[in-house]
């Protein structure tokens, strides 16, 4: 099988680490049998200030008709407004329909210590997220108001990939690879205590989808958001699988990700109707760039993810144990994490391990 991938680097760090995550493709075992080719394309701020458009047509033409999937490294947002930029991730995940944002935080394994390991699925399409607001006046003074969005489809579909992910890491920890979990859980997130129509529809289609059949080994429960914050805090070795509309979804992710110490180490998936795009949490990171320092782990957890929702599993599961080994063995380190180790040393061990 050969997989077409756009590489969009976009600003800072995204060039230095995004051409990790290709060397990481083209050095999986030839016994797996998959073929890359890549596509390099443009995104960000700094294509802003040369074309005019921080997302070009071309770049979503090119996408569209001629890749598999993609990895997106990060863009620069300036601080104040600039006319006629805004986000170009924002704009892919409409624009390509990928419906889902999916987080896995996982810490590293280590004697003693609590270990985390849990996937966050995030509605990416709807929610509050719709921007529809509007601020009228009053005797009173100025009111403001927004539209959350809860739609049966898009609840739907979100519950079902979370469902799916559930049975995909109990199938890779039935491989034999160790894990903190039993069986497989998924906790639906929601405040329908107080938003019964909307929070209430989005919680009783989660459940009516992981009810179906497929589901039936697949734990599933539920928590009120703010109590699933604390929870979280509290016992975040608990949870495996974390479903939830948009907003609540955003919050929790970037919440989870403070609990493994780098923003270094945290991957990320927009998953749309067979395809992916891979994509590191992090920013663009100015403080370090053009250094070399800048931890790779992220973007090769975020390429085996995009490997993953390609179906490519053995090809991600072999980037996962590759990363683990380097964090637990610990010694070449990047300087996030405590090390000293440049990106390329991080990237040659891994790829060594590979
Ligand atoms: P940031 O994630 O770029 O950096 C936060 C801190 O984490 C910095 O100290 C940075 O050095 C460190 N860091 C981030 N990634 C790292 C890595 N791979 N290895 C080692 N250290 C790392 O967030 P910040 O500083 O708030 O934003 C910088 C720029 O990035 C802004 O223009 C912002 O708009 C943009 N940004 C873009 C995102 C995206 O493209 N998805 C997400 C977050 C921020
Ligand atoms: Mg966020």
């Amino acid at each position: 099988r050969t997989l077409r991938i756009g590489l969009i680097p976009g600003d800072g760090i995204g060039k230095e680490v995004i051409p990790a995550g290709r060397r990481l493709l083209e050095a999986l075992p030839a016994s797996l049998g998959l073929k890359f080719e890549f596509v390099n394309l443009r995104a960000g701020f700094e294509t802003f200030e040369q074309t005019g458009a921080a997302l070009p047509d071309e770049t979503i033409s090119v996408l569209k008709s001629d890749c598999d999937g993609a990895l997106f490294g990060a863009v620069s947002s300036p601080s104040t407004a600039v006319k006629g930029y805004s986000s170009p991730i924002v704009a892919l995940r409409k624009k390509l329909d990928l419906y889902a944002n999916v987080r896995p935080v996982k810490s590293v394994r280590s004697p003693g210590a609590k270990q985390i390991d849990m996937v966050i699925v995030r509605e990416n399409t709807e929610d509050l997220y719709v921007k529809e607001e509007k601020t009228y006046d009053t005797p009173e003074g100025k009111v403001a108001e927004a539209i959350k969005r809860i739609s049966q489809r898009a609840s739907s579909r979100i519950a079902t990939m979370a469902g799916e992910i559930a049975l995909r890491r109990q199938k890779i920890r039935a491989a034999g690879s160790p894990s903190i979990h039993t069986g497989p859980l998924v906790t639906i997130t929601h405040k329908s205590n107080v938003l019964s129509q909307t929070d209430g529809l989005f919680r009783s289609t989660a459940r009516e989808a992981l009810a179906a059949g497929r589901f039936s080994s697949v734990t599933v429960e539920e928590q009120i958001v703010d109590s699933m914050v604390y929870k979280l805090f509290r016992q975040p070795e608990a949870y495996d699988v974390i479903v939830a509309p948009n907003l609540y979804g955003d919050i929790l992710s970037d919440g989870a990700a403070a609990l493994v110490g780098s923003l270094g180490l945290v991957p990320s998936a927009n998953v749309g109707e067979g395809f992916a795009i891979g994509e590191p949490c992090h920013g663009s990171a100015p403080d370090i760039m053009g250094q070399g320092i800048a931890n790779p782990i992220a973007t090769l957890r975020s390429t085996a993810l995009m490997l993953e929702f390609l179906n490519e599993e053995e090809a991600a599961a072999l980037v996962y144990a590759a990363v683990d080994a380097n964090l637990e063995e610990g010694k070449l380190l990047s300087p996030d994490l405590g090390g000293t180790a440049k990106t390329e040393e991080v990237v040659q061990d891994i790829l060594r391990r590979l």
